[in-house]
């Protein structure tokens, strides 16, 4: 295993990796995040987690302290295989993988094409459709404002989709850091991103090949990818749960962070041969029995 620490660096994909690795666990968990943000989002999670497990929260390409120049077309199928090239540079043969939102959206790309690589999966704040003729409009608007006024405009309307009433009214505490967060992330990494999102495939169909234990979690008041995304996932997830939460727009995790980190806690602990057993130390992987037989609420 590579080293622990925060902002420590891996080279993959020909591109330089920035994660934060913390805790100790037999099946790490890995934090996928949403647009355009970085891997500062998963904080509250990866203090929570890194206490009881091995936590590894990274910057998608683009994003963060990650290879900033976007030399090829983004895509949700190179983001997928960053994903996955992660996980051989850390020597991680299976995961419990957490993806928000556009990070959910690769989740469902990875999922697809390397079942294999997963042990369960969270789809938090997400969905599985494509984006509509209206929606890639909105997207190609955002970009052409971000090339002719900067970033100013388009943080200022993302920030009021992004968070509920009640969090942009008393938690701005929340909401400064991430409005912060956006002012400072490079426009070709967004202006990539909108364009690799207006352009990802519809996942819908392949939701019933997934067969590992599947969280849904949706903040209650969600605009961006509403609740009724969140239910279709579920009812067409075999081994899937739903927890909605209450008091909280698209970005759940802060929002409602000791509620999100329970049902994800919740969750884990169900997986028993998943969830921090000491026990299993470093040894194979090979030791843990089959996840099929596992079935959630
Ligand atoms: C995200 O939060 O990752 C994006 O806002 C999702 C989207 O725009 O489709």
């Amino acid at each position: 295993m590579e080293n622990k620490g925060y902002d420590q660096s891996i080279e993959i994909n020909s591109i330089t990796v920035s994660y934060d690795h913390q805790g100790e666990s037999f099946c790490p968990i890995i934090w996928i995040h949403g647009f355009p943000l970085n891997k500062s989002m998963w904080q509250p999670q990866v203090e929570f987690f890194k206490k009881t497990h091995q936590v590894i929260a990274y910057d998608l390409r683009g994003f963060g302290g990650s290879t900033t120049e976007v030399e090829r077309t983004a895509s949700m199928e190179l983001f997928a295989e960053d994903l996955i090239a992660l996980m051989d540079g850390l020597h991680i043969e299976k995961a419990i993988v957490c993806g928000f939102s556009m990070g959910g959206y690769i989740l469902l790309n990875a999922l697809h094409r390397f079942p294999d690589r997963f042990s369960a999966v969270i789809l938090a704040d997400t969905q599985c459709i494509a984006d509509s003729e209206e929606g890639k409009e909105k997207r190609n608007i955002a970009i052409t404002d971000i090339q002719e006024n900067g970033l100013k405009s388009f943080t200022d309307s993302f920030i009021k989709s992004v968070f509920c009433e009640a969090t942009l009214k008393h938690k701005k505490e929340i909401v400064r850091p991430i409005k912060n967060l956006i002012l400072n992330t490079a426009p070709e990494a967004i202006i990539a991103a909108l364009k690799a999102m207006a352009n990802r495939k519809e996942m819908c169909e392949a939701l019933s090949q997934i067969e590992v234990p599947t969280l849904i979690i949706c903040g209650k008041d969600d605009v961006i990818t509403p609740v009724s995304e969140a239910q279709f996932l579920h009812e067409n997830i075999a081994k899937s749960s739903l927890q909605i939460l209450n008091k909280a727009g698209h970005l759940s995790n802060l929002e409602q962070s000791d509620h999100f980190n329970k049902a994800v806690l919740d969750f884990i602990s169900n997986l028993p041969h998943l969830s921090n057993n000491k026990l299993y130390g470093n040894e194979s992987m090979k030791k843990a029995p089959i996840l099929e037989e596992i079935s959630l609420l």
